[in-house]
């Protein structure tokens, strides 16, 4: 117990990212309960998830605010949440409820919230082009990931991350990929 708080009742960080992706990959709304005491203080122990996802948020941002569902919420068992922006939205009805995957328009961004183990990140659902470029959100910008398409994942990308230094936002094994230039797809996340 910390200020008449059970630690193990309070959400680790990465359940608090997991919870928060999974909503806005869906357009969903996230809420997040902090409770302050009697006294009106915000407890230590949810000042440090507040700040911690803050700056999770921060360095997201891109992929965070103003986006719209992709064609796809989820990928590789609710391992890969995605989010998506359009580089021109003139002429596109400004209610819809999400982005269609068109090349030229669309940009996908892919949270991870579980590390994967072999250092390979696979997206079954992001068919590539010979131009899909595919970039890791860091502390330090932008870092360029090449991608290749195993034959298991039909016609899906991987991508490598053992060769680079992750981020860890702040320190959390959630991080998220930019991709863009991905290949065309018709798909209706309305109907099932
Ligand atoms: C996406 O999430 C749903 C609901 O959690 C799950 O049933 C489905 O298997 C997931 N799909 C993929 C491709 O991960
Ligand atoms: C944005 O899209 C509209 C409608 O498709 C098109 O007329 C316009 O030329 C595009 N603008 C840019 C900068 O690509
Ligand atoms: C694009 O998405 C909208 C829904 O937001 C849909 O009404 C429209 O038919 C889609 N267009 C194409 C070309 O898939
Ligand atoms: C890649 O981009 C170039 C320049 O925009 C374009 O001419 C070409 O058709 C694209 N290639 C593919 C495979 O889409």
């Amino acid at each position: 117990m910390i200020d008449g708080v059970k630690v193990n009742e309070v959400q680790p960080l990465l359940a608090l990212i997991t919870r928060l992706v999974t909503a806005i990959s869906t357009g969903g709304n996230y809420l997040l309960n902090i409770g302050p005491d009697h006294n009106g203080r915000v407890l230590p122990i949810f000042e440090e998830r507040l700040r911690s996802l803050g700056s999770f948020v921060n360095a997201h941002s891109e992929a965070i605010f103003a986006t719209k569902p992709w064609i796809f919420q989820n990928d590789s068992d609710s391992t890969i949440w995605y989010t998506s922006q359009v580089r021109n939205d003139t002429g596109l009805d400004p209610y819809r409820l999400y982005n269609n995957q068109t090349q030229a328009n669309t940009i996908i961004y892919a949270f991870v919230v579980q590390w994967p183990m072999d250092n390979l990140v696979n997206l079954p659902l992001v068919i590539p082009t010979a131009n899909t470029t595919v970039n890791l959100f860091s502390t330090q910008g932008f870092i360029p990931l090449s991608w290749n398409q195993p034959f298991q994942l039909n016609g899906g990308i991987q991508v490598d991350i053992s060769g680079v230094s992750l981020p860890k936002f702040p320190s959390t094994d959630a991080f998220a990929l930019k991709i863009e230039y991905a290949k065309d797809q018709n798909a209706n996340p309305l109907q099932g």
